[in-house]
């Protein structure tokens, strides 16, 4: 089923007085708990891509559509909401915040988050969500103390807490050696697999491409294999 629809995308960049196209009428669907791996090119327009698709960055010209609904047509407010709610993102680096624990990083993801929990709910959703990824155990440590795979786990709990409908990563086992890209790709897929979670991830490591169930392959601002 389709959950997720980019029709004719484009964006173009300003530089000095001349535009330069990035992105030139990009369409792709993503179905409901399907893994989608983005390849292409440094340069290509991948992370482009992903933060347009993901409500953070505007569009020249095209569609997204969500569930059926046109979030070009919204607001910002709107689309805030949308984002709040439905989406989840993982990057790169685990950007946690050095002066909090585990537990303390998903709290202040709540306290921020769109819909309100009550306190039962709020410590029932940490503990579901450290489990998921396996870091209950460590729910009082603090990011210095834990490895980068370790910290991109945290990062896709709090990426999880709130039950998004997708999961946006741009290069999410990037940071990390060879063995926790697996465990972090693994749990990605089991993501997809057990929660239904749709995921759009970009990557360049060709290592994890096997978990993709899809492969995307950008050039020059287009879709050349999808
Ligand atoms: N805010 C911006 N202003 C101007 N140009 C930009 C901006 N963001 C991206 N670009 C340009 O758009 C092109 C695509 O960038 P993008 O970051 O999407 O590529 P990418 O495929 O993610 O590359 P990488 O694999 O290196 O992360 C690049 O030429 C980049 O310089
Ligand atoms: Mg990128």
């Amino acid at each position: 089923m389709s959950l997720f629809q980019l029709e004719d995308i484009k964006k173009e960049f300003k530089h000095g007085s001349t535009k330069e196209q990035i992105l030139k009428g990009i369409d792709l669907e993503l179905n409901k708990g399907e893994l989608t791996a983005l390849v292409g090119a440094s340069g290509s327009g991948k992370s482009t891509l992903l933060t347009i698709a993901a409500g953070l960055q505007d569009l020249s010209g095209g569609s997204i559509k969500f569930s059926g609904k046109n979030m070009t047509e919204m607001n910002a407010e709107e689309v805030r909401e949308v984002r709040a709610k439905y989406f989840g993102f993982v990057f790169q680096h685990a950007h946690l915040v050095p002066f909090l624990t585990v537990k303390e990083q998903l709290e202040l993801m709540l306290d921020t988050a769109e819909t309100k929990w009550s306190k039962k709910s709020r410590e029932a959703r940490i503990e579901d969500a450290l489990t998921t990824v396996d870091m209950w155990e460590h729910r009082d440590s603090y990011p210095e103390n834990m490895s980068g795979g370790e910290k991109q786990r945290v990062a896709i709990a709090r990426a999880i807490i709130h039950e998004p409908e997708i999961l946006f990563a741009d290069e999410p086992t990037a940071s990390l050696d060879s063995k926790r890209s697996v465990e972090v790709m693994e749990l990605i897929e089991r993501l997809a697999r057990e929660l239904n979670i749709t995921v759009l991830m970009v990557t360049h490591d060709n290592d994890i491409l096997k978990y993709a169930e899809r492969i995307v392959e950008m050039k020059d601002g287009k879709i050349i294999e999808s």
